[in-house]
């Protein structure tokens, strides 16, 4: 997929990430999109940019998103050299968000870009006298990063293998959860969170289109015979894959880890917008799964240290304690003891 930039969208967001599916079709035929991906299952050989789903049968839907997942991170490291040429990423909104992000930060504090892409915002944490990690699953993206900002230290890792604890004041993610799946949004924000001293920020835009749009990506989808959800679309321009969760469920999943709404912006450009979202983590977080809550103001007393039990926050998915756990224990450790439920969405 070449990158170029769509004169209709203000010439500030590349075209392989914009969310286009108003795609030409013919009346009573297929769209271009799920002639492409029927095209691909008829081959059943080609992999290619866009080609997507080659199984001989409906692909199993983790081993498709494994490939989706390795189908992004190879199109933005092969698109990254040429990524920034005549695409500004940064609106006034994405600048004010995260001016009042750096602002919540102490002088000196620590900033957390996580799939920082090319860096646009490193610049404005650095000018600000705060310290800035930026993380990015592709090498080609955190090259270009790294060129451009020496100063912020950089580490290639993905959203879901964040493994930061306690170590940013805040942190941002910016324009890039729409190409996280459902079933990985809590791994995400729980990565965010555990990386978030307690009571920090985070900043994270939502990618949104009309949902008309996302009913039709979803029958092309079923057509092709792909494990795709509504809401998901991997036509040739999404770099591939998108997922597109509504506000409620975002909201749903930020309250789960406890993260309480601070702001919000909505920015709309032609057939897709943001919806900007600050928040800020819990000061004390609750145990689960003890016959009554029980809080732990960890900036005090850390009981992941002193008592081995890690607290959490999520309230609403009450498991029952484990032997040897009687006043609960949190997700980490479920996820360690294998107790933890596949999330629903
Ligand atoms: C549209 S760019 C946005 C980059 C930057 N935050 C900005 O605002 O310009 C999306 C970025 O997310 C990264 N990305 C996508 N999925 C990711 C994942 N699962 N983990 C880490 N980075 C990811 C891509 O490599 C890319 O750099």
């Amino acid at each position: 997929m070449s990158l170029r930039t769509d004169a209709s969208n203000q010439g500030n967001k590349p075209f392989f990430c914009r969310p286009t599916l108003s795609v030409p079709r013919l009346p009573g035929t297929l769209s271009a999109t799920a002639a492409i991906m029927l095209a691909g299952l008829r081959a059943r050989c080609l992999p290619g940019p866009d080609f997507v789903g080659a199984k001989r049968d409906v692909p199993d839907r983790r081993e498709w998103l494994v490939e989706r997942r390795a189908a992004v991170k190879e199109d933005y490291t092969r698109d990254a050299p040429t990524y920034d040429a005549g695409y500004e990423p940064v609106t006034a909104v994405h600048r004010r968000f995260v001016a009042r992000l750096i602002e919540t930060c102490p002088d000196g504090g620590m900033v957390l870009d996580a799939a920082c892409g090319t860096g646009p915002y490193l610049g404005m944490v650095l000018d600000a006298g705060r310290h800035v990690v930026g993380t990015d699953q592709s090498t080609g993206m955190l090259a270009q990063a790294r060129a451009k900002h020496p100063g912020a230290r950089h580490e290639q890792v993905g959203l879901q293998e964040l493994e930061f604890d306690r170590e940013f004041d805040a942190a941002m993610c910016i324009d890039a959860m729409e190409h996280v799946p459902p079933e990985d949004w809590p791994l995400v924000l729980a990565n965010l969170r555990r990386a978030l001293r307690p009571g920090g920020h985070l900043y994270l835009t939502v990618e949104e289109v009309d949902r008309r749009d996302l009913d039709r990506a979803f029958k092309e989808a079923t057509v092709a015979g792909l494990p795709a959800i509504h809401g998901e679309h991997v036509g040739a321009e999404t770099g591939g894959y998108h997922y597109y969760p509504d506000r409620e469920q975002v909201r749903r999943w930020l309250a789960a880890e406890g993260f309480e709404p601070v702001d919000e912006a909505d920015e709309w450009f032609d057939d897709y917008g943001y919806h900007h979202v600050l928040v800020r983590a819990p000061d004390r977080l609750t145990l689960v799964g003890a016959p009554t809550a029980t809080t732990v103001d960890i900036r005090e007393n850390d009981p992941r240290r002193t008592a081995g039990r890690v607290s959490h926050s999520r309230m609403e998915r009450a498991v029952a304690p484990p032997p040897g756990y009687p006043h609960g224990v949190a997700r980490d450790v479920q996820d360690e003891v294998g107790l933890l439920p596949v999330p629903a969405f």
